[in-house]
Order: structure tokens, then C-alpha cells, then sequence
């Protein structure tokens, strides 16, 4: 068997037509999206992250808004930043980039994000949202892996959904999301034992793990769904926490890196950023 390829840059690509054509309508309303990111520090991995944010925006006729701060910002500088943000009329979404510098409070800040405006879907309002299955914004990694598991035509009910890893970013939101689609979900992480035993029952097996080549085919059942979420840099290239040459043998779809899960969250942000300036509008 050879796996098929779930290709996340073309999904978003054809996602982001439609995500123009909704600025359309929104500028047709007199509103202009707009988009604030605020990344504090040197980190050169989250500088190149912004850096695309503002491209993605850009393509789509988002306005979007930098704010670079120093690394040694006091906290209660980058919060004043937030509070002034929220209460910005031209701005529908905020987000800011992790990871902060150590003397920073990362939920203290996230706390600070007007919940109507938490693009990133981090804030404990709508992670509890999440929970509880109300409306909310949905994180955008997750939101993402969701798409590209519907993009391969298979349900998603009644399926056994491994995840592997506990992360409040993938982890933690896509299991609650798997649920919500009424799969049958397990949450596996560091701890775990037995570790293949239970991912080679998976039908859809989502790995977010941050290690390179944890999963080979040994781990997969044959014809699963395997969404690989880890970007890992070994020696100058991008590998996911899949080996996915060995991995194409077992699997019925898998994502490739680079190329499919990162390219998603790029797009589910501009799409919630779109979300939050229609329901402004909206009322
Ligand atoms: N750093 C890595 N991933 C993310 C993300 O999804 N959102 C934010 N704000 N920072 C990140």
C-alpha cells in the first residue's frame, strides 16, 4: 500500500479563496480586518513566524499590525500593549507570538487578550468553551488538523483518534475537538506505556510530539489517517515526528513536512481573525 498524500498547501490555498472573498464582503460593509501580532524578544524561529503571518495577511487584504518589543519589555509594558489592542475598534484579532522571555507569565498575558479578539483561541474563556462544546475560537493547529482529516472523505464519528501529545496548543484542544466530532479518542504523551500498542489501533492518529521520526510504520495500522503536526530541524531540513517514507507503506493518508499541518495553521488564523471581525459587525 502507498499512502495517500493529504496536501495542506493546496487545502489552503483553495481556503483562502474563499477567505478573500469574505474580506470582500466585509470592506463592502465598510470593514477593514485587521489583525495585530506582537512578538517580544530575539527568538529567530518566532521572528520568521510573524514575518509570514504578515505575508498571509497581506495576500488576503487583512490589515495586519506588528509590534516587535524588546526581549527585557516588563510584563506590565506588554499587557499595557494588550489593553490598548482590546480597546482598538480596527483591530479584530490579537495575537502574541510564544514563546515569551522567561520573566514573562505566558497565561498572565493570555489572561490580559480580550476573549472576542483571541484569534489564537488560548484564552481559558473559549478553551472552556471548547470544552463545554459551545461556540468558540478554535486554536488554530487543531482547527487545521480537523480540515485535513475531513479533506481525505472519511467520517470522523465512531473512529478511534489517537493523539500523541498533551500540549494546551494541539494536544489537549484536537483531542477535544476529535470528540467533538464524535470520534473515540486517546490522549498518549511521554508517560505513557505501551506506547505502539495503542497507536496501532488508531484509525486517525495525530502525532505532536517535537521529535523527530518517533513514528514509524510499526506504529500505524494499516490504511489509518496519520497527521504529522512536529517541525523539527535535522541537519538544515524540515522533518516531522513521522518517518514518512517507512510511514507510506502502512498508512491509507498521511500529512507530509513541510507541506501539510503548518500551512494550515497559517490559514485557520486568518480565517478566525475573519471570524472575529464578522461577528464584530454582526453585533
Ligand atoms: N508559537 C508556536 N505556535 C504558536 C501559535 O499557534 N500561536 C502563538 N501565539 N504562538 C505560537
Amino acid at each position: 500500500m502507498e499512502a495517500r498524500i493529504i496536501d495542506g498547501k493546496k487545502l489552503s490555498e483553495r481556503l483562502k479563496e474563499d477567505i478573500k472573498a469574505r474580506v470582500e464582503g466585509l470592506k463592502q460593509k465598510g470593514v477593514i480586518p485587521g489583525l495585530a501580532v506582537i512578538l517580544v524578544g530575539n527568538d529567530p524561529a518566532s521572528a520568521v513566524y510573524v514575518r509570514n503571518k504578515e505575508r498571509d495577511c497581506n495576500q488576503v487584504g487583512i490589515q495586519s499590525r506588528v509590534v516587535k518589543l524588546d526581549e527585557d519589555t516588563p510584563q506590565r509594558e506588554l499587557l499595557e500593549y494588550i489593553y490598548k489592542l482590546n480597546a482598538d475598534p480596527t483591530i479584530h484579532g490579537i495575537l502574541v507570538q510564544l514563546p515569551l522571555p522567561p520573566h514573562m507569565d505566558p497565561n498572565a498575558v493570555i489572561n490580559a487578550i480580550d476573549p472576542s479578539k483571541d484569534v489564537d483561541g488560548f484564552h481559558p474563556v473559549n478553551m472552556g468553551r471548547l470544552v463545554i462544546g459551545e461556540e468558540c475560537f478554535e486554536p488554530c493547529t487543531p482547527k487545521g488538523i480537523i480540515r485535513l482529516i475531513q479533506e481525505t472523505g472519511q467520517p470522523i464519528a465512531g473512529k478511534h483518534a489517537v493523539v500523541i501529545g498533551r500540549s494546551n496548543i494541539v494536544g489537549k484542544p484536537v483531542a477535544l475537538m476529535l470528540l467533538r466530532h464524535n470520534a473515540t479518542v486517546t490522549i498518549c504523551h511521554s508517560k505513557t506505556v505501551n506506547l505502539k500498542e495503542i497507536t496501532r489501533q488508531a484509525d486517525i492518529l495525530v502525532v505532536a510530539v517535537g521529535k523527530p521520526n518517533l513514528i514509524d510504520g510499526s506504529f500505524i495500522k494499516p490504511g489509518a489517517i496519520v497527521i504529522d503536526v512536529g517541525i523539527n530541524r535535522v541537519e538544515d531540513q524540515l522533518v516531522g515526528d513521522v518517518n514518512f517514507q517507512d510511514a507510506c507503506r502502512v498508512a491509507g493518508w498521511i500529512t507530509p513536512v513541510p507541506g501539510g499541518v503548518g500551512p494550515m495553521t497559517r490559514t485557520m488564523l486568518l480565517e478566525n481573525t475573519i471570524l472575529a471581525a464578522e461577528k464584530k459587525w454582526a453585533g
